[in-house]
């Protein structure tokens, strides 16, 4: 069996061509600030993805880049200012922020009608209620990938591995919401979870989220599963120009053959989470501006 490959980058180009067409009826660019404290190599080449995202398709953004010596009410100070500019629909502060910074208080301190990445108890409180307004990007475009390749998850047993914040939880969420890219049966598995195999062993689709280095291979996925790697690790390998090289969570090499679909690491999961960045941003503008283009 031919592992089918989910590639990311062609449905980021077709979410992005489609906001494109429907901006130019727009009443004004989306704006979009991302806050980045601190040195941190994987969060610098995010940033610059978003950033680059950001000028394909046209829009206003600003890098707010801080020492990371930067105090919690100095971030603080940061996000109020954002939160007053009119021309700033989106505010994203990346994360990790560093260890000195008090990250609960600084994600809260983001206007929730400006939280593009879903992250205040605000729009936490409304995914899980199910009612969302910011949907986090990273769930929010694994469900729009599947949607893209026809898998449905209505009706299927899906596991979730990892429970971050940032993905596992609000995916996990999201999955069993009533409705299309939800309605699934979610099994959610974590680093305490003691026999992961028998947890996975029935499940159609896997979601490897646990930020560990080709950690899933064919001994715990079953035979003929879909699976959605969102690990983006960096290992050393000798062999490459660089010195080191992008993996996933999952074991792709050994898997292939062996699960039905899978998607690459890199050009998977990641452009669409800059993709549904992208999209909340422009939805944001839309509803200060009580434009309804976006359909
Ligand atoms: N760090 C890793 N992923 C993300 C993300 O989606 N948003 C933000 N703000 N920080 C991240």
């Amino acid at each position: 069996m031919d592992s089918r490959l989910l590639k990311g980058v062609p449905v980021r180009d077709a979410v992005l061509e489609e906001l494109r067409a429907k901006l130019t009826s727009a009443p004004r660019s989306p704006g979009l600030a991302v806050v980045l404290i601190g040195e941190d190599p994987a969060s610098q080449v995010y940033v610059r993805h978003k950033e680059k995202g950001c000028e394909k398709l046209g829009l206003h953004h600003v890098t707010h880049r801080l020492p990371p010596t930067t105090s919690t009410d100095e971030a603080l100070a940061l996000v109020a200012d954002l939160n007053n500019d009119p021309a700033i629909d989106g505010i994203l502060v990346q994360l990790p922020l560093p260890s000195g910074i008090d990250q609960d208080r600084v994600l809260q301190a983001v206007d929730p009608a400006k939280d593009v990445d879903g992250f205040h108890p605000d729009n936490l409180g409304r995914l899980v209620s199910g009612r969302p307004r910011f949907v986090p990007c990273t769930p929010k475009g694994i469900l729009r990938l599947l949607a893209h390749y026809h898998i449905s998850t209505v009706g299927r047993r899906v596991a979730v591995v990892g429970r971050s914040v940032i993905v596992g939880r609000p995916l996990a969420l999201l999955l069993n919401l009533k409705g299309e890219g939800g309605d699934a049966t979610v099994t959610m598995c974590h680093s305490r979870t003691p026999d992961l195999a028998g947890a996975l062993k029935d499940c159609d689709l896997i979601i490897a989220a646990m930020g560990v280095p080709r950690a899933l291979g064919p001994d715990v996925i079953p035979e003929g599963s879909v699976v959605i790697d969102v690990g983006i690790n960096r290992i050393t390998d000798p062999t490459h120009p660089k010195g080191t090289r992008l993996v996933g969570d999952a074991d792709s090499e050994a898997l292939m053959g062996h699960a039905a679909a899978l998607t690459p690491v890199p050009g998977g999961v990641g452009p669409m989470t800059i993709a549904m960045l992208l999209e909340n941003t422009c939805e944001a503008m839309a509803r200060n501006e009580g434009w309804h283009g976006l359909g």
